[in-house]
């Protein structure tokens, strides 16, 4: 089974704050309406439903006789949004937007018309998840998995890959150039367990002034590894091209330097021609309001015609650094 509605699909999961308090301001939202030109009747995928800003607005603008479908893979955050975007008119699934084939062909749903990434973290998994995302939750366990049923959690990648691979996730994903110096530190500290555990690695070998953007660095690079993030995307734009009607546009709002360099270059494949030249970034008001969205790049790119997705695949691979260890 590759996807959920969303009642009966979320049970046993904790929030450690109140999620309404915590509600994601959504970034670009009209920027992103209008770039992906929706009209009544439209059926749009968002592949990364969160709290639902931009689906709210996706709806507005295809009714009458449109469909929004909302894919989203953290349970929490379905649990807190789901019922109140559902009952708004949202078809909301748990699900991961890698499927995106496989959802739109088990669900009989129509080729779409618009599909809609806006990665990274939402103001709850940040501050309301409990899952060890933010370095300033010194007692959250270490797990950023956005679907905490699958995968490795954080603290295993961090107490068995050998010092020389961590070296190289957090020097490949995260840029931090004392990366080799806090891989030595978390080998000999292990076990680690806590975000404060962590914390303690990178503030034991930096000075005070390296170590705030150390910390984002390191664990911007970790949830990148522990979620396939890069993978995630490659798969999100050629299933998502290929699924998409001809004319069709996809629009992705990214916040890291390896996710805008894949949306660019895929504005290069076979049958899609890329909308925005330069991405466009939120006005001074939309930062002032919102600091979080500072480091957002917003992309379109239409379908032309056909994807070949094995030469997509192929092509985008070259932009990517891949990062991939036998962890057993
Ligand atoms: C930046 S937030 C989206 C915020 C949303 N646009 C809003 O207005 O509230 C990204 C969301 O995507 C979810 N997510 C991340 N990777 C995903 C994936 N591969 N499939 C589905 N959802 C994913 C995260 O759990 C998170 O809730």
């Amino acid at each position: 089974m590759v996807a959920g509605e969303v009642s009966g699909m979320v049970q046993g999961c904790e929030t450690a704050g109140g999620a309404e308090a915590l509600m994601h301001q959504p970034v670009m939202v009209e920027e992103v309406v209008s770039l992906l030109e929706l009209s009544p009747g439209d059926f749009v995928v968002d592949g990364t439903l969160g709290f639902g800003g931009h689906a709210l607005r996706f709806l507005e603008a295809v009714m009458p006789g449109g469909l929004v479908l909302g894919l989203e893979k953290n349970p929490l955050t379905l649990r807190e949004a789901g019922p109140r975007l559902a009952s708004a008119g949202v078809r909301v699934m748990r699900a991961d937007f890698r499927k995106i084939k496989e959802i739109l062909i088990s669900g009989m749903f129509p080729e779409p018309k618009a599909l809609f990434l806006d990665l990274g973290l939402s103001s709850f998994l940040l501050e309301g998840s409990g899952l060890g995302f933010s370095f300033k939750r010194l007692d959250e366990p270490l797990d950023m998995r956005y679907d905490p049923s699958e995968g490795l959690p954080a603290r295993d990648i961090l107490n068995s890959l050998p010092g020389e691979q961590l070296a190289e996730l957090f020097r490949k994903y995260g840029e931090e150039p004392s990366a080799a110096a806090v891989a030595r530190r978390i080998v000999s500290s292990r076990p680690l367990e806590t975000v404060g555990d962590l914390v303690s690695c990178v503030e034991r070998v930096l000075p005070p002034g390296r170590r705030g953007k150390a910390l984002h660095r390191v664990f911007q690079a970790l949830r990148i590894f522990v979620n396939d993030e890069t993978g995630a995307l490659m798969d999100g734009i050629v299933y998502g091209l290929s699924s998409l009607c001809v004319g069709g546009r996809l629009a992705v709002i990214s916040y890291h330097s390896i996710e805008d360099r894949l949306v660019k270059f895929a504005g290069r494949l076979q049958g899609v021609e890329p909308i925005t030249g330069r991405p466009i970034t939120p006005s001074p008001e939309e930062r002032m309001r919102n600091p979080r969205s500072r480091s957002a790049k917003l992309r379109v790119l239409a379908k032309k015609g056909d994807i070949d997705e094995k030469a997509s695949f192929g092509f985008l691979s070259s932009f990517c650094p891949s990062v991939s260890f036998g962890l057993g």
